[in-house]
């Protein structure tokens, strides 16, 4: 379906809402879309046309008095978002788990609502349901999320720390990060480490000059533990800042080993992933993701030796699996008891292998993996925390972060919820800058390739510094 919206302001999310109606871009609608304000009167009209035949569906709105330009843009968008998501869940017989939100953060959009006064937060799943058509399980989880939130707080000194490593063993046949297989870039990894650590020396005089305090360290990628211990030890050796939390996410069993976690604890690292993604060993191996059951139980022993807290990674409706073999995953992932478990559902992105053949992954199950995921995790002492949404994830769904016994991850809440500043270190990644009295956020990306990053680490750790002072 293809979208035409007279205000231009609006055309992408018009568009992202009918692609969740159609995500295989399989229906030859065309929609027009166009507005006009006559006083306070908002009219929307939408012209549905298909094969000739086109039917016009209009509808009214009274704009509320006295908002800013910006509020009243964002409720001009939600108002023709849910004309749109009326007609063609009426002429489509179909309805979204997610109503008319297309948005990457149903928290913070609903939390925002609660800050600026608009809604109770108790009423929450209602306002999710009514006004957004949001399904009632999905309302609930939302609030559910918001009651775990409670530790954001919006402090202008208080910075996460975030260091990417773009690296991996291998490439798995799903994934659309931008990250380097280690074969192929294996002689330039001392390099960028080199480079990782002027930016790292940049920062701490940064962090000092200007009296921030780092309240959370997150090495992502990527695949950090692909470094070996000695690389480790090198960069850890660079970041030393007295938080409660530090996590290192390892993510593939297969590059985990004894010398690399004595490293990290040495360091004091306290937060580790080891992603399993599945423990079906067959759909490991279609998805070209290198490593055994043996290789993760294993890494779980060390890690729980060391005294990690762990998360582990999974994902629902991956190539080949049907419910029965996803619910043996969640069953087995119980049995392990991380203290953190993510439930990602599968995206299908451009630059991922997979989407060339996109008719192993059994689209129609996936609905109830995920909710088979949560009522059991939650049946077993797991809570929500966290969630974000993807555009192309199968089903309209959503990934979501659950803790046990307290074991909240802020860094993860910080950046899904955009509320404290990250300085971002590394090739790919992005620093942001929270300005909390103004109720604003900047974005400063690195390169994205490690070669550029690597060609211009000058202009990186100039820029860094320049935006956060
Ligand atoms: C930053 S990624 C990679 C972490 C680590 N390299 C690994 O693979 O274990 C974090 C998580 O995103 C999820 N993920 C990656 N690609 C995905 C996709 N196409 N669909 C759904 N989840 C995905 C996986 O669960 C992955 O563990
Ligand atoms: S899923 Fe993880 S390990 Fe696999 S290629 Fe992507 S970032 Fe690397």
């Amino acid at each position: 379906m293809r979208v035409f919206c007279e205000s231009k302001d609006f055309q992408n999310d018009m568009q992202d809402l009918a692609n969740f109606f159609d995500p295989d871009e399989s229906i030859a609608f065309n929609i027009h879309h166009s507005d006009r304000t006559l006083d306070s009167t908002l009219t929307s009209k939408i012209m549905l046309e298909n094969n000739g035949d086109v039917k016009e569906y209009v509808k009214f709105f009274t704009i509320p008095v006295g908002l800013s330009a910006l509020r009243e843009k964002s409720v001009k968008k939600s108002f023709f978002k849910n004309h749109l998501y009326l007609v063609l869940s009426a002429v489509l017989k179909k309805s979204l788990p997610w109503g008319s939100l297309t948005g990457v953060r149903p928290c913070k959009f609903m939390r925002e609502m609660v800050e600026r006064g608009e809604v109770k937060e108790h009423i929450v799943p209602e306002v999710l349901m009514k006004e957004f058509f949001v399904s009632e399980d999905k309302a609930k989880l939302v609030y559910e999320i918001m009651k775990h939130q409670k530790c954001i707080i919006k402090n202008d000194k208080l910075v996460d720390l975030f260091i990417n490593i773009p690296i991996c063993p291998t490439r798995c046949n799903y994934c659309s990060f931008i990250s380097n297989e280690l074969c192929k870039i294996a002689g330039k990894v001392d390099v960028y480490l080199d480079c990782l650590l002027k930016e790292l020396k940049a920062v701490k005089n940064l962090i000092a000059d200007k009296s921030y305090i780092v309240r959370t360290i997150y090495i992502g990628g990527g695949t950090p533990t692909v470094l070996t211990a000695k690389q480790l030890d090198r960069l850890l050796g660079e970041i030393n800042y007295p938080v409660s939390e530090f996590t290192v996410e390892c993510g593939r069993a297969d590059t985990i080993t004894r010398e690399k976690l004595e490293v990290l604890k040495r360091h004091n690292v306290n937060r580790i992933s080891i992603n399993p993604q599945t423990f079906c060993e067959s759909t490991l191996k279609r998805i070209g993701r290198k490593q055994t059951n043996k290789q993760i139980f294993d890494a779980y022993m060390l890690a729980m030796e060391f005294g990690f807290i762990v998360n582990m990674d999974m994902i629902a409706g991956l190539p080949g699996e049907k419910l029965g073999i996803f619910k043996r995953s969640i069953n087995t992932l119980l049995e392990l008891s991380p203290e953190n478990i993510t439930v990602h559902t599968l995206t299908i992105k451009n630059g991922a292998s997979l989407k060339e053949d996109r008719s192993q992954v059994a689209e129609k199950d996936v609905p109830k993996m995920v909710d088979y995921a949560e009522k059991v995790l939650q049946q077993n002492g797991y809570k929500p925390y966290y969630i974000y949404r993807q555009k192309h994830q199968i089903g309209g769904l959503e990934n979501v972060g659950y803790f046990r016994d307290g074991h909240i991850c802020i860094f993860n809440i910080d950046s899904m919820e955009d509320v404290s500043s990250v300085i971002g270190v590394g090739a790919g990644a992005i620093s942001k800058r929270v300005f909390n009295l103004e109720n604003r956020l900047e974005r400063e990306p690195n390169c994205k390739f490690i070669e550029d990053y690597i060609s211009r680490i000058d202009e990186m750790v100039e820029k860094k510094v320049k935006f956060f002072s």
